[in-house]
């Protein structure tokens, strides 16, 4: 095997929407993308394009993964459905010893993940799954909110999106995730009911107030992995789940030179632990695109230093979470957080 360069780092599923974010992400950040996947002539038209080295390999063929990873640091997986990538391509990246980040919103992918939290300590690497706009968001927002604190009587994650044209993988992984979501209530983690619970979610502005649904994805697997939470609940508006449910919603299209659309998300985040309250709200555009910062940063900092050791890891048990937050200002991403304590009034502390 050739010896590993800190700086090649083998992106699984480079050429579909997110895989093209984090290519460039990773470019501009001074790394040496390694474009993979399992479609030759998708990987020579992105060659062509790009400018990238490429190697193909399906997920169903270990020796041409064990190649593909060959002299790289890490892998970053952008290809799903997860339940058919996370799996081989992880076993792949502890055969290598190299670190494995992916961007799934699946709660079962993202469970089976961290699950191997003693492989990957064995392996001496960090693996991160969901480090992306749904998971490893709304995981530091809630860590930064508790400020470090383990434990938490209350964790209420609210998203919105002003509108969301899907990709065909998100369409593909929608379809076919069936396994039935978990949130937590008094303790116990339940099933979310069918039909959910619908109510009505002050967001600040511009959403300000909307309807909207309970609906956990990999957030509510991420946040317990490291946090104990007496209670957990994910809701989203109702726009962007009318989008994703028309089959004649259009796929995301490019509105400047970047390639984001003119999405606009926001995730706000509200804890409470005893008398302590805090607040976390990330707002900014695109979840396809800054998914690509998301990783980037986190495989950034697990390859300098910055990351709270090896294993199976949720991003808020594995970073800084303000710190991390703070370092996506230049990504477009804006963060406002508030704590409280007792009787004391809120404080802005960024
Ligand atoms: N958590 C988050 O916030 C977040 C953010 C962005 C994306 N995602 C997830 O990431 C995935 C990709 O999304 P996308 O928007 O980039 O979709 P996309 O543009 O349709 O790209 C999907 C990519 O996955 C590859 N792929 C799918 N199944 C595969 C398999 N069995 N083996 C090898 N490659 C496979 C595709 O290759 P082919 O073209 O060869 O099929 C393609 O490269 C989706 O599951 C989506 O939900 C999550």
């Amino acid at each position: 095997m050739n010896a590993a360069r800190p700086d090649r780092i083998a992106v699984y599923g480079a050429y579909g929407h997110t895989g093209r974010f984090v290519l460039h992400e990773l470019r501009r950040r001074g790394f040496v993308p390694v474009a993979c996947g399992r479609d030759a002539a998708k990987l020579a038209a992105l060659a062509e394009a790009a400018g990238v080295e490429t190697r193909v390999a399906g997920v169903d063929d270990p020796a041409a993964l064990d190649a593909a990873f060959a002299g790289t640091a890490a892998v970053l997986l952008c290809a799903g459905p997860f339940m058919d990538t996370s799996a081989p391509v992880l076993d792949a990246a502890l055969r290598a010893r190299i670190h494995y980040l992916d961007v799934a919103a699946e709660q079962r992918a993202v469970a089976d993940t961290l699950a191997r939290d003693a492989e990957a300590r064995a392996a001496g690497v960090t693996v991160l799954p969901a480090m992306a706009f749904y998971g490893g968001l709304a995981d530091l927002l809630a860590s930064a909110a508790l400020d470090g604190a383990t434990d938490a009587d209350a964790l209420d994650i609210a998203v919105a999106l002003d509108g969301w044209h899907p990709t065909r993988g998100t369409r593909i992984t929608g379809e076919r995730n069936r396994h039935p979501r978990s949130y937590i209530e008094h303790g116990r983690t339940l099933h979310l009911p069918d039909p959910a619970p619908v109510r009505t979610t002050d967001f600040p502005a511009p959403f300000g107030r909307q309807e909207t649904v309970l609906l956990t994805l990999s957030e509510a697997v991420l946040v317990p992995h490291h946090i104990a939470c007496r209670n957990l609940h994910a809701w989203m508006n109702l726009a962007p789940l009318r989008d994703l449910r028309d089959p004649a919603t259009p796929a995301p299209v490019a509105t400047d030179d970047s390639g984001r659309s003119a999405q606009r998300f926001m995730v706000d985040v509200r804890v409470r632990r005893g008398a302590h309250q805090g607040r976390a709200t990330a707002s900014g555009r695109d979840i396809y695109a800054v998914t690509a910062p998301l990783l980037a940063e986190a495989l950034q900092r697990i390859l300098d230093g910055r990351v709270r050791g090896s294993g199976a890891l949720a991003a808020g048990q594995a970073f800084d979470a303000r710190d991390f937050l703070a370092a996506l200002t230049p990504a477009g991403v804006a963060v406002a957080l508030e704590v409280a304590s007792g009787a004391e009034p809120a404080a802005s502390v960024s």
